[in-house]
């Protein structure tokens, strides 16, 4: 590099670091005159339902946390507390609700009290990667506007029992479920991801599960399921990713599973499956591992 280059590179630079210092002086502005005419409120009962649920997970934050009663304006949302964000459009944009919450790896070492049901107005509750026991609470399932659920990397066990939630994207894997992967799963159809791996889910995937046309991902591996694969699972054309290695399935592969054209990996290793690969299958251009 040359002396001359070298140089205006340097000015570039010196000017993109004033640009920079200029902007972020005149947010902080921004934000500091801002603060006392938006901040706005949330209604008392949910701080208080909050302050259940943290301690009840074993929040390791003060409690001095949960006395505000506003959400605080930060750039274009709001939040409450760490990893609590609020959803404050309501009633012409003077009310606020809990739509977010979101302490990963935080230590979290209690259990999932029911009371997280009367947020009612959460859409995405990311826990994962604590040390969160017990089991999911059955009221769970009154969380109509939840979305995204992320309970992943914990010690969560019992049945997987989420009622009528309506996901987008589930992770529940890494845990100590049992028992069967739930038909009514079939019925969240918007569901892209699927996550399930590492558990001790046992009994046969349910046919249910082929009405699930938008699921891209589908993780099953290292589970006790057995029987064998519905050939539902063919309706699945969205499918990009299925794993289902090292259960217990067995019988033959269906050749419907030709029909799962956006197909790109698939692992079905370490089963009791038999019989040829469905012709279909040899077609998927996109295949990469089986
Ligand atoms: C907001 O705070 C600033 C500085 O503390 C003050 O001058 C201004 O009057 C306040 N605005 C309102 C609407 O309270
Ligand atoms: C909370 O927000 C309301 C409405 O904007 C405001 O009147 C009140 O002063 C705020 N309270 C605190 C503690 O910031
Ligand atoms: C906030 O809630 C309103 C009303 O339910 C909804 O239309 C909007 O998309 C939500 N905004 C965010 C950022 O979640
Ligand atoms: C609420 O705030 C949003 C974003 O600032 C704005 O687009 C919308 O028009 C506001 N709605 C009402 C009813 O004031
Ligand atoms: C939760 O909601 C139920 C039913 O609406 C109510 O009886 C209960 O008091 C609420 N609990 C809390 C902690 O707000
Ligand atoms: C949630 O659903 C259960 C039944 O599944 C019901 O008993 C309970 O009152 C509902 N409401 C709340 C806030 O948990
Ligand atoms: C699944 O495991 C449970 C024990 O966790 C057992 O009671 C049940 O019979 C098993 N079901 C099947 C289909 O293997």
């Amino acid at each position: 590099m040359n002396g001359e280059l070298r140089l205006r590179l340097f000015a570039k630079f010196i000017i993109h670091i004033s640009l920079l210092l200029w902007q972020l002086s005149h947010e902080f502005k921004f934000q500091t005159t801002a603060q006392n005419t938006t901040d706005l409120p949330l209604p008392p009962e949910e701080v208080s339902t909050l302050k259940i649920v943290a301690n009840g997970l074993g929040y390791k934050g003060s409690q001095e946390s949960f006395s505000k009663t506003n959400c605080t304006v930060k750039g274009s949302s709001y939040h409450y507390e760490v990893g609590v964000y609020c959803n404050c459009s309501f009633n012409d944009n003077t009310t606020c609700h809990i739509n977010e919450i979101e302490w990963i790896n935080k230590g979290l070492d209690g259990y999932l009290p029911e009371e997280v049901a009367n947020l009612t107005y959460l859409e995405s509750l990311r826990l994962y990667s604590n040390e969160i026991k017990g089991e999911i609470p059955a009221t769970l399932g009154n969380l109509s506007r939840l979305r995204h659920l992320d309970l992943s990397n914990n010690q969560l066990n019992g049945p997987i029992n989420l009622g009528n939630l309506m996901l987008r994207i589930l992770y529940l894997e890494n845990n100590l479920f049992t028992g069967p992967i739930p038909p009514s799963l079939g019925n969240m159809k918007d569901l892209v991801v699927l996550s399930l791996y590492r558990n001790q889910l046992n009994g046969s995937l349910p046919p249910e599960l082929g009405k699930l046309t938008k699921l891209q991902t589908l993780y099953l591996y290292e589970n006790q399921l057995s029987g064998s694969l519905p050939l539902e699972l063919g309706k699945l054309t969205s499918l990009k990713i299925l794993y289902l290695y090292k259960n217990q399935l067995s019988g033959s592969l269906p050749p419907e599973l030709g029909n799962l054209r956006s197909l790109f990996a698939l692992d079905l290793s370490e089963n009791q499956l038999s019989g040829p690969l469905p012709r279909e299958l040899g077609k998927l251009t996109s295949l990469e591992y089986l």
